[in-house]
C-alpha cells in the first residue's frame, strides 16, 4: 500500500517538474529553467544542472556575473576544492609521520668527526635575512591558510565561534598583507641562490648515496647539495606559483573570469599545502634532524668539519682562498 502511494507521489512529481519546466513562465526560449519564475520549484532548479546547463536571471546591478544562479562548474570546483583538502591535509600528516619515523629510526644526523672548533662563514647578513623573511612569512600564510581550509572543522570546536571569528579575521589580514613580504623574499631569494642551485650530474650520485643519510658515506656537494636544490626550486616555483594565484584571488575578476578565479583557488590550495609538506621536512632537517645545520641560518658561521661533510667541494673552495673562511670558534 505505501509501495503504491511512493510510486503515485513519484509520478505526480515528475508530470508536475514535466508541466512546470514546459509551461512558459518556468522555461527560456532555449528551454531551461528560468529561476525567477514564480512557479520555479527547488528541485527543477536542482534537475536542470545537467552538463552544460546553467541557471541565470536578469540583474540591474553593474556586475553581470551576478545573473548566474547557479552553474555546474560551481559544483565541479567544490567537488575540486574538497579533494584537495583531503590530499593536503593526507601531504603535511603524512610527512609529519614519516618525519617521527625518520627521527625514531635514524635518529639526530650528527657531525662524524665532532666539532672541529672551526668555523667557516655559511652565509652574510643579506642571505639570512632574505631566509628569515621568507621562513617567518611562509609560516605566517601557510597557518591562516590551513585555519581558512580546516579551522571550521579542527579549531572553532576547541575554541567556540567567538574566538574562532576573532582569530580567522586576524588572520585574513595576515594572510593578504604578509603576502607581500613572503613576495619579496621569493624574489630575493631566487636572485640570490639561484646560480648555487643549477643542476649538475654530481646530484645524482647525492640522490644514489640517499644523501649521505643512510650510512653509504657523504656524497661531495657544492654550496647546495641535490636535496637542498629540491627545496630551493620547490620554493622558487611554488612559492611563485602561489603568489600569483593569490593576488588573481586577492584582486577579484580583475584579471579573469570566475573560471580563472576557481582555477586560481584550486591551485593556490593545492600548492600551498603541498609545500607546506615539503617545508616541514627542510625544517627538521635543519634543525633537530642535523646537528651543526641552524648555526648556518643562525650566526652564518659553521663548523669547518660539518662544512667538510655535507659541502666537501664549497668547503675545499673557500679554505683554499686565501686568509678567509676559516676562523677558530669562540
Ligand atoms: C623554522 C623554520 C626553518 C629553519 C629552522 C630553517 C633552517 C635552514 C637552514 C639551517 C638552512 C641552511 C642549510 C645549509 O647551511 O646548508 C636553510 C636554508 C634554506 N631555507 Fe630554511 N629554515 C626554515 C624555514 C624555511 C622556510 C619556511 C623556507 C621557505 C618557504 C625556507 C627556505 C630555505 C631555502 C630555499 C634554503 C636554501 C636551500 C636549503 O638549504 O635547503 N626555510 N634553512
Amino acid at each position: 500500500m505505501a509501495f503504491v502511494t511512493i510510486r503515485r507521489a513519484a509520478a505526480a512529481a515528475v508530470i508536475a517538474v514535466l508541466c512546470a519546466v514546459a509551461h512558459p513562465s518556468a522555461a527560456t526560449a532555449q528551454g531551461s529553467v528560468n529561476p525567477t519564475a514564480s512557479s520555479v520549484k527547488e528541485q527543477q532548479l536542482l534537475d536542470a544542472l545537467k552538463p552544460d546547463q546553467r541557471l541565470s536571471g536578469r540583474v540591474s546591478i553593474p556586475d553581470p556575473g551576478a545573473s548566474s544562479l547557479i552553474q555546474p562548474e560551481g559544483r565541479q570546483f567544490r567537488a575540486e576544492r574538497d579533494q584537495n583538502a583531503r590530499i593536503g591535509g593526507l601531504a603535511i600528516l603524512g610527512m609529519l609521520g614519516l618525519l617521527v619515523l625518520f627521527y625514531v629510526v635514524r635518529g639526530k644526523v650528527r657531525m662524524d668527526g665532532g666539532r672541529s672548533g672551526t668555523t667557516i662563514t655559511r652565509f652574510g647578513f643579506v642571505e639570512r635575512f632574505t631566509h628569515w623573511l621568507t621562513a617567518v612569512s611562509f609560516l605566517l600564510l601557510g597557518l591562516t591558510g590551513l585555519n581558512i581550509t580546516f579551522g571550521r572543522a579542527l579549531v572553532l570546536p576547541l575554541i567556540g565561534p567567538q574566538a574562532f571569528t576573532s582569530l580567522s579575521q586576524a588572520g585574513k589580514f595576515v594572510h593578504i598583507y604578509v603576502s607581500f613580504a613572503f613576495a619579496l623574499g621569493i624574489l630575493l631569494m631566487f636572485l640570490l641562490w639561484v646560480k648555487d642551485n643549477l643542476p649538475a650530474l654530481r646530484d645524482i650520485r647525492w640522490f644514489l648515496q640517499g644523501g649521505g643519510l643512510i650510512g653509504l658515506g657523504h656524497p661531495p656537494a657544492d654550496r647546495f647539495n641535490a636535496g637542498q636544490k629540491l627545496i630551493f626550486w620547490s620554493v622558487v616555483l611554488g612559492g611563485g606559483a602561489i603568489a600569483v594565484t593569490g593576488y588573481i584571488l586577492m584582486f577579484p575578476f580583475a584579471w579573469t573570469d570566475i573560471a580563472g578565479m576557481q582555477w586560481a583557488s584550486v591551485w593556490h590550495g593545492l600548492i600551498g599545502a603541498v609545500l607546506f609538506a615539503v617545508i616541514l621536512a627542510h625544517i627538521y632537517i635543519g634543525s633537530v634532524g642535523m646537528e651543526g645545520a641552524i648555526d648556518a641560518m643562525g650566526s652564518g658561521e659553521v663548523d669547518v668539519n660539518w662544512a667538510k661533510e655535507h659541502h666537501s667541494i664549497w668547503t675545499e673552495r673557500e679554505l683554499g682562498k686565501a686568509g678567509k673562511g676559516a676562523a677558530p670558534a669562540e
